[in-house]
């Protein structure tokens, strides 16, 4: 190759090589930590699991085992070539996918379980990716660190010091929306608080607020219910983008009935 041509290639590869950056080292997850994984996201048929910084294949190979597809994200040219080879030896390499990239340059937004065996502040740089990205009722699971102030929804021991930590990528229900009930008047005002999976919601009627209890976002299901001296809506729904939607228990005096709800943000 002439002198040219080899300044030439350096300056295509440049880029690409300073963009990435190693961010963990290669340390295996043991195997029967492979499987607690797997149990603790429930992983199946169905399922479309990416490991973050795949290493030797060994989570995504073992969630194809267990009836998923996925694929692995590594920037080690040679690991890819080996969690290929342990794909082949498994009689999973129609079903995975091994591709050498810079974790931080990846889409895994169809991620429906993801899972990450990472260094803490990579984590931590990660989880606004990660919440804004996945959609809602993704399973995350990280082997060892945390994610902060975005409360698991379960931490496990496991052979890892750390142990495993499961979140499960809630909906984004922030602002404020107006909400109807099908046959019971003007449509009132709902405005929600949000941080991560905690939510805080206000119901305002026309003339009328309402205190708050039993709330609980998971996933894309809400739950609220809302009640005053006068009446109790006890509301239950699913998030779907900037709509809302589902069933309200209503407690007007001595009468109860159910009705059909909607929100929609604004
Ligand atoms: C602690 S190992 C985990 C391996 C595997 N997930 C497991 O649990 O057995 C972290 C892996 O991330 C890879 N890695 C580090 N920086 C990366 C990056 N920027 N993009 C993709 N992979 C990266 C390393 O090469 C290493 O294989």
């Amino acid at each position: 190759m002439s002198y040219r041509c080899c300044i030439g290639l350096l300056v295509l590869l440049l880029p690409a090589m300073s963009w990435a950056e190693f961010v963990a080292p290669f340390v295996v997850t043991p195997q029967r930590d492979v499987d607690r994984m797997m149990r603790l996201a429930d992983v199946g048929p169905g399922d479309y699991v990416i490991d973050l910084g795949s290493g030797d294949g060994r989570i995504v190979i073992s969630a194809a085992e267990r009836g998923a597809v996925g694929h692995g994200i590594e920037l080690d040219a040679g690991l890819v070539r080996e969690a290929r080879l342990r794909a082949e030896g498994a009689g999973v390499a129609d079903r995975v996918a091994f591709v050498q990239q810079d974790l931080f340059q990846s889409d895994f937004s169809r991620a429906t379980v993801l899972t990450m065996y990472l260094m803490p502040d990579v984590v931590m740089r990660l989880r606004p990716v990660l919440f804004d990205t996945l959609a809602p009722g993704t399973r995350i699971i990280s082997n060892s660190f945390d994610m902060g102030e975005w409360r698991p929804e379960q931490h496990i021991s496991a052979a890892v010091s750390g142990g495993l930590y499961l979140w499960i990528v809630p909906a984004k229900v922030s602002g404020h929306w107006t909400l109807s009930i099908d046959g019971h008047g003007e449509p009132m005002d709902l405005e929600i608080d949000q941080h991560f999976q905690d939510i805080e919601p206000q119901l305002q009627g026309r003339d009328q607020g309402y205190f708050m209890e039993d709330v609980r976002l998971h996933a894309d299901r809400i739950d609220f219910h809302a009640v005053n001296r006068h009446r109790s809506y006890r509301f239950s729904g699913r998030v779907d983008g900037d709509r809302m939607s589902g069933y309200v228990h209503i407690q007007d005096g001595d009468e109860t009935s159910v009705a059909h709800w909607q929100a929609t943000r604004s």
